[in-house]
């Protein structure tokens, strides 16, 4: 089945951005010009996503509908929404989406990441499979901040979430594709130690199953959900966007 759907997860506390998140969603804070969750829609209108799921949580949820409405301003032909309670964590939010899903396969964007790329490749190398899992990695600096995979040419053979001592630079970004299969995956999950069900855990799942396929995302990417990220999220977009100017 041909990839049409998308998630953006737009909930959490965003803890590690306090004082700015006792006032708003980590997602409504602004990278540059535009408010942060704006990144992502744009990235899955432009690969010819056409529903889109927000899911979002926290006090300030009210406030995506005000900026978001019905989507259309930006691009969306079918917008939802659906409201997390709690906070247990990634994998935990996309059990919301089941109903959504409705056993399509969908991408998934964590809506504090932003890059440079387009979406619309890698959507047509899941399509080309179209079920499994399919991750994007990235080499960074600072691995043991995110999941980091061990990766043989054609296979992911682990991801470890945080790793103290990573066995290699590539970071699992938030982008994920999904086939039907995930719902069943989370709803067998365990807790992690941060209390939390873990994307990392669904990912090693599909690793497991022989499932996943992974490619690597061009350009450049950053997460913004600390303050050092946000800020290095916001200086990149702007050179992006002055270098489009000159042209
Ligand atoms: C989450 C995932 C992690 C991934 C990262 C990408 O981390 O758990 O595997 O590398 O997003 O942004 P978190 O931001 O919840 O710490």
């Amino acid at each position: 089945m041909k990839l049409r759907k998308g998630v953006i997860l737009a909930g959490g506390m965003g803890t590690r951005l306090a004082p700015l998140t006792q006032v708003t969603n980590k997602h409504l804070l602004p990278v540059y010009d535009r408010p942060m969750v704006t990144y992502p829609i744009e990235k899955m209108v432009d690969a010819g996503i056409e529903e889109i799921l927000l899911v979002t949580g926290g006090e300030f949820a009210g406030d995506f509908l005000r900026l978001l409405g019905n989507g259309k301003a930006f691009g969306i032909k079918k917008l939802h929404y659906t409201y997390q309670e709690g906070h247990g964590g990634i994998a935990a939010a996309l059990l919301l989406a089941e109903d959504f899903a409705d056993g399509e396969p969908m991408v998934i964007i964590l809506g504090d990441n932003i890059f440079s790329a387009s979406l619309e490749p890698f959507v047509q190398k899941y399509d080309a499979v179209g079920s499994g899992a399919m991750i994007l990695l990235k080499e960074v600096k600072d691995a043991s901040r995110f999941g980091v995979a061990t990766v043989n040419d054609k296979r992911v053979e682990k991801i470890v979430e945080k790793p103290a001592k990573p066995e290699s630079n590539l970071a699992v970004t938030g982008v994920y594709f999904y086939d039907r299969r995930v719902f069943e995956i989370v709803k067998k999950l365990k807790p992690s130690a941060r209390d939390e069900l873990e994307i990392t855990d669904v990912n090693n799942t599909y690793i497991r199953w022989g499932q996943m396929r992974w490619a690597k995302l061009s350009g450049w990417w950053s997460d913004a959900g600390t303050f050092e990220s946000l800020y290095r999220a916001t200086e990149l977009v702007r050179k992006t966007r002055l270098a489009g100017k000159k042209k």
